[in-house]
């Protein structure tokens, strides 16, 4: 199959991304001034989020925060839309918080403002992060908020908040421990380091190593294997691996074994057995 560049220098294999199919304005009556959003995927049903301010590196302040949000809100709530992918355009997927917004801040500020506490909140649907370069500071934490990160060859991961005279604040010293384990995550946290796309997978932060060009096209196909399923039984899925992070092992089977009776409730359970069964394809309705 062919392959075009598209506009944000990825290349996409042709007939599987076709844009522009929508711009913001069709999704909701808002519109992004940092994001850009497009519906991609032979049948329109992935989500496709690009922070699109490379000249700041992606930096994260509240407008493109604010941004994301909202896209992966609006994304949520279109039916067609099965799984979002979020990426960076240039040659960072965020490089951290914006310094240049909270150099000024005080603890005051932070405290009354409830500073980054509105990070976090993406949408019902599954992100899959597409870290194309640098996910530093809150951009790793950004990325790391996702439920799937995949990788390019030249990303780099790294907290190093602590060389700016402060510590991540978006989750990076609980998620990255839980990720990658006690010992790297001090160290990344305690040095500044960063650590590259082969380091990130060997640890667990990354699922898969792509080639540069090819990061959105291995994302979008990913994507649309899960958008392919129930919508239905995937969220009774990601929130059962999420409990994972939250309770016991013991808790967890519970919470998942009471999750999976639940399936017996819906048409999708039903059509998907029946269609093993039956020997073709399952027809999911999301009910
Ligand atoms: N905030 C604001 N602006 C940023 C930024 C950030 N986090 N990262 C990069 N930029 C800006 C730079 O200031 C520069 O802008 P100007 O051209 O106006 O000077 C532009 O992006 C390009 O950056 P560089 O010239 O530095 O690019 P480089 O290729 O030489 O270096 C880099 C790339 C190593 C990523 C370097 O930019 C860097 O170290 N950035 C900061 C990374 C960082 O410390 N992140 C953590 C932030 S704190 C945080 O995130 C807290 C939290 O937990 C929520």
């Amino acid at each position: 199959m062919a392959s075009i560049a598209c506009r944000f220098g990825h290349k996409l294999l042709c007939g599987t991304v076709q844009r522009p199919i929508l711009s913001s304005r069709m999704m909701s009556d808002k519109t992004y001034n940092l994001v850009t959003v497009e519906k991609v995927g032979e049948k329109k049903n992935v989500g496709l989020i690009t922070l699109n301010s490379p000249r700041t590196l992606n930096a994260l302040n509240d407008a493109m925060i604010g941004d994301v949000r909202s896209a992966a809100e609006d994304l949520s709530e279109d039916k067609d839309i099965g799984c979002v992918v979020l990426t960076g355009k240039g040659k960072a997927f965020a490089a951290g918080a914006d310094i240049k917004q909270m150099q000024p801040m005080t603890f005051q500020s932070c405290t009354m403002s409830g500073f980054i506490s509105n990070w976090g909140q993406m949408g019902k649907r599954p992100v899959i992060a597409a870290v194309n370069g640098y996910a530093l500071g809150g951009g790793c934490e950004l990325a790391m908020m996702c439920d799937i990160i995949y990788a390019s060859d030249k990303a780099q991961f790294g907290q190093p908040e602590i060389l700016l005279g402060t510590i991540p604040g978006a989750g990076g010293t609980q998620r990255l421990t839980r990720a990658v384990g006690k010992s790297l995550a001090m160290e990344l946290v305690l040095t500044g380091d960063r650590i590259n796309a082969e380091t990130a997978l060997a640890a667990g932060l990354v699922s898969k190593v792509v080639e540069g060009d090819k990061l959105i096209e291995e994302a979008i196909k990913t994507a649309e294997k899960i958008a392919n399923n129930s919508k239905l039984t995937v969220a009774i899925a990601k929130e059962a691996v999420d409990s994972a992070f939250e309770t016991t092992l013991a808790q967890g089977c519970l919470f998942e074994r009471k999750l999976f009776y639940s399936t017996f409730a819906t048409d999708d359970r039903r059509e998907g057995m029946g269609a093993f069964v039956e020997k073709r394809k399952a027809n999911f309705t999301d009910n």
